[in-house]
């Protein structure tokens, strides 16, 4: 409306500038009109005196002038000639048309000639005369006085003054069309370009849109792209993160919105025991180990799979139940799956297919087509419980993990304002190796459905881009690590995952490394004076264990000293038994532990101690406290939490980490010593240092890496993450809102009354 009204003052002003030109040009249309005419009337005249010359001379030899009074009369019958005279060569007017002005002498026809006299008029109307010499062959013979008819030309001239308002007014009505739709259109460009940059597109997108916006905005988004580059880099280095501050994050940055958290696993499960009463576990799972703490931070709603065979008898009756048991700090929304469903989706596509060829552990994935019917339908079940769940449009969903990655997209359109964190906890491969599924591109797709897609390693990340290249139309700015695919982008970016550093009371409640060490040897048998090394993982390929237990024999031979003084604990917590896989692995793993403590049995008791049962964190952090070493030798590994955990329990500072190249923690943890699991003889050396390591280069070490675990812990994970969340949230909020004072603008009263 204030759009018109501007334009409105513009045009009004030049109408009437055009009609006032108008009007004033008319006389001056008249007069060249006149002219053009008289003009035209002296040619036509020059012919008519040319073709009546020859008639003229031969009825001249008729003395009484009958004849050429005949001739005038035949030729007045044309329309626009109306009279006719004739001068001698002496300038006497010796015939004459009947209608020929009497008053008008030859003198004056001399004076009048070619002139359009208003004065000379015939019947009332306008007349023109013309003179024309008459030659014969003696010389001129006399003039001919040719009067020609010029109402006409005022009958014309009207025609034209009329044409000429039309003309001008169209005009004016044409130009002022015109200025209006270019005005509207560039208004609406400048409107909608404007809209667009505080949106983002513009500042995203420009090459989609063009426009004269466009270098303006490439210059924003490179400006802002810089900023939030140079946070990113700033906030690398922060330190400080505990579960207050991201609390403090969530309610400044998030101002309490709503947080969902979507897993397979969840973080506590409910178990029938054998007595028929109800137990809660702790599952092993380095995703519940991060994720566990955040939610206890954020008191969010959390789905995920209820697993336990009491699971349904302490729901409530919407499936949900308040965690941790007696603290309520959080609500779990527990998803049922059938026995089927859980099968194809979860051992099937995500157990034998994903973690396979995500881990390249050298086991082959397997693709069945039943489990990936399963895989898309749980997922969709999954997803229409986070709708459902959802208070808000634009809650912030934390996806965890390779169980989910149709979700983002499913939920995303149901809820397309919602902000979508996808965590991969496990590694991301090169391309090649991820183009074997045959359902990549499915995969990839819903993934981006995500806002963020997080990794542990920078690699991770750059792979999946690189997969992303190499299979969807997409658009990837590697600079800022984005995707743009079908209008939506997605920010992909590393987040090492870490653990919750210990608090006070947690350490007040540990027993010290002395009670530890005395507690796990008189379970075990472990005599006195042995050295221990431990292993804590879930009895997975991946992990490493066989060539761990490999190098344990390796040490055992190459280092005898250690062959009565050295004992060697697995924990190996019970996972995915039901795949043939897992079967044959934890087989294969036991008559390996079996065989070698057949060589080796110090006191009758075997060297390798496999514990193949779970284990609560309390009982881990024991073992830890307990250790001389940990090993941790997975073949892959996303991140890898036990090696954190392993440093987070060692107060004392002692006990060294032998870790794999091959882990993500290994980026980080460069004060462990550091090996190539494949590698047995190199494991055995490491293993050797380290049950032989100075106190003193085990408390530098240990100092080390507990100060780099203490700040990477898994509040700077979340907060990290949730951070650039926040940002995300607050651009679209800033886009809505121009978008929606530029709509309200059009209906604004002052902007009208204005
Ligand atoms: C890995 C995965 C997690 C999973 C955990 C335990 O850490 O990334 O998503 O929860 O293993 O495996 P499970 O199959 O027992 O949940």
């Amino acid at each position: 409306m204030k759009n018109l009204q501007l334009q409105l003052r513009f045009l009004v002003p030049l109408i009437l500038v055009l009609a006032i030109t108008a009007w004033l040009s008319l006389p001056v249309v008249d007069r060249l009109t006149l002219r053009w005419f008289a003009r035209d009337l002296d040619l036509r005249g020059e012919l008519v005196a040319n073709t009546l010359s020859e008639s003229v001379a031969d009825a001249l030899r008729e003395p009484n002038g009958r004849k050429l009074r005949a001739l005038f009369g035949r030729a007045v019958q044309d329309e626009r000639l109306v009279a006719i005279g004739w001068c001698s060569p002496m300038g006497e007017m010796l015939v004459r048309t009947p209608s020929f002005p009497p008053d008008v002498t030859c003198a004056q026809a001399v004076r009048l000639n070619g002139e359009a006299d208003p004065a000379l008029r015939l019947d009332g109307g306008p007349v023109h005369l013309s003179l024309h010499e008459v030659r014969a062959e003696s010389g001129p013979v006399g003039q001919l006085v040719l009067l020609h008819d010029l109402s006409f030309i005022e009958r014309r001239s009207q025609d034209t003054r009329r044409y000429l308002v039309l003309l001008i007014t169209g005009l004016g009505v044409l130009i002022a069309l015109v200025t209006m739709a270019v005005a509207q259109l560039s208004w609406r460009g400048w409107i909608k370009g404007t809209r667009a940059l505080l949106r983002g597109e513009g500042l995203l997108r420009p090459l989609d849109g063009g426009g004269e916006l466009a270098p303006l905005a490439a210059e924003v988004r490179t400006r802002l792209r810089d900023l939030e580059d140079e946070y990113r880099r700033a906030a690398t280095h922060e330190t400080g993160w505990d579960a207050a501050r991201l609390q403090s994050l969530l309610r400044t940055q998030l101002r309490g919105d709503e947080i969902l958290v979507v897993s397979n696993r969840e973080p506590y499960i409910h178990e029938q025991d054998p007595a028929g009463s109800i137990v809660v576990r702790r599952p092993a799972s380095g995703l519940v180990t991060a994720v566990e703490p955040v939610m206890r931070a954020c008191s969010g709603t959390w789905i995920a799979h209820g697993s336990g065979s009491a699971d349904r008898d302490v729901v409530d009756r919407h499936d949900r139940v308040s965690l941790p048991p007696g603290q309520d700090d959080y609500r779990l929304r527990r998803v049922w799956l059938t026995e089927e469903q859980e099968q194809g989706y979860y051992y099937g596509f995500a157990n034998e297919g994903l973690w396979p060829l995500c881990h390249v552990a050298h086991v082959r994935p397997v693709f069945r087509e039943s489990d990936w019917r399963h895989y898309r339908e749980v997922n969709q079940r999954f997803a229409d419980a986070v709708v459902a769940e959802a208070r808000s449009d634009d809650p912030v969903v934390l996806v965890q993990d390779y169980h989910f990655a149709l979700l983002p997209a499913m939920v995303r359109s149901r809820l397309p304002r919602a902000t979508i964190l996808t965590f991969w906890h496990i590694p991301w491969p090169n391309p090649e190796s991820f183009g074997i599924c045959p359902w990549r591109d499915e995969l990839l797709e819903g993934m981006l459905g995500s806002t963020i897609m997080g990794f542990h390693t920078p690699t991770h990340g750059k792979n999946f881009l690189e997969s992303v290249d190499r299979y969807l139309e997409a658009r990837i700015e590697h600079e800022h690590s984005t995707v743009s695919f079908r209008g939506e982008q997605t920010f992909v970016a590393a987040y090492p995952i870490s653990i919750e550093w210990p608090t006070a009371s947690t350490l007040a409640s540990w027993a010290t490394p002395e009670a530890c060490r005395a507690q796990v040897r008189a379970t075990l048998g472990i005599p006195e004076d042995h050295r221990i090394a431990v292993g804590v993982d879930r009895f997975d390929y991946t992990k490493g264990i066989l060539e761990r237990l490999h190098a344990v024999e390796r040490l055992l031979e190459k280092y005898p000293q250690w062959r009565d003084t050295f004992t060697f604990v697995q924990v190996a917590a019970p996972t995915r038994a039901s795949l043939e896989e897992y079967q044959a692995f934890q087989q294969r793993i036991h008559a390996l532990a079996e065989r070698i403590n057949r060589r080796f049995s110090a006191g009758g008791r075997g060297v390798v101690r496999l514990l193949a049962q779970h284990h609560e964190p309390e009982a881990v952090t024991r073992l830890y406290r307990a250790a001389d070493a940990c090993l941790v030798t997975s073949l892959h590994d996303g991140m890898n939490l036990v090696c954190k955990e392993f440093v987070a329990a060692r107060d004392d500072e002692q006990g060294v980490l032998v870790l794999s190249r091959f882990a993500g923690a290994a980026r980080d943890l460069p004060e462990a010593l550091v090996v190539n699991p494949y590698h047995v003889e190199e494991v055995a050396d490491a293993l050797h240092r380290a049950l032989t390591m100075p106190p003193a280069e085990q408390r530098e070490r240990m100092a080390s890496l507990r100060s780099t675990v203490r700040e990477f812990n898994v509040y700077r994970w979340a907060g990290h993450m949730l951070a650039d969340a926040a940002r995300w949230r607050l651009r679209e909020r800033v886009s809505r809102r121009v978008l929606r004072h530029g709509s309200a603008e059009n209906d604004d009263p002052l902007a009208r009354r204005a």
